[in-house]
């Protein structure tokens, strides 16, 4: 099965206990009220929906910069940021369409995109590592990449939210 995750409620029959969701997500997605009603719409009463992503923090800084440079804009404003990369993190070679769309989300709209559909917060958390090396300057550990030592305590780089439908 293959959608639009905007429509993924009319995509697929049927109600579920968990819906996941997981790094490298709604960077992609201009409207995340429309989001988070498909998430509340799949789920069973009673059902959870966890999300592990990026953190927007991050998404602000400069990748490319000497240190924790903020570059990008931490707060959308409805316009998408345009990039062109033909390289792909999914192998060697390039891709035929190199032109992407990112909106900026900040944590308080994927949370309160979250509250607004219904769901019900458990729980939030904030990491450190990452599954990608982001910036040339992050380096490897057992468990994903990280910023130098030094910087590591100065922002998050993921978070992970658990929510739950309400019991009908
Ligand atoms: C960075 S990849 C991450 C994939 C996966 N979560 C992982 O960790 O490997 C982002 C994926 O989101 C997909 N994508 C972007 N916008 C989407 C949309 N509106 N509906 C469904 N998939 C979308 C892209 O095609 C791409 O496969």
């Amino acid at each position: 099965m293959e959608s639009d995750v905007l429509e993924a409620r009319q995509a697929v029959a049927g109600e579920f206990d968990v819906v996941y969701t997981s790094i490298g997500t709604i960077t992609w997605l201009p409207d995340l009220d429309r989001w988070a009603a498909q998430i509340a719409g799949l789920l069973k009463a009673g059902g959870t929906f966890y999300i592990r992503d990026g953190h927007p923090v991050l998404y602000s800084v400069d990748e490319q910069g000497d240190g924790l440079t903020l570059r990008y804009p931490y707060f959308g404003d409805g316009e998408a940021q345009i990039w062109d990369e033909s390289s792909t993190y999914a192998g060697d070679g390039v891709v035929a369409h190199p032109r992407t769309l990112e909106w900026a989300h900040p944590i308080s709209e994927i949370v309160n995109a979250l509250i607004g559909a219904g769901l019900t917060i458990l729980r939030m958390d904030e990491g450190t590592t990452l599954p990608w090396r982001f910036s040339a300057r992050m380096v490897e550990l057992d468990d994903g990449f990280a910023w130098p030592e030094p910087e590591r305590a100065l922002i998050p780089c993921t978070y992970t939210i658990i929510a739950r439908n309400p019991a009908a």
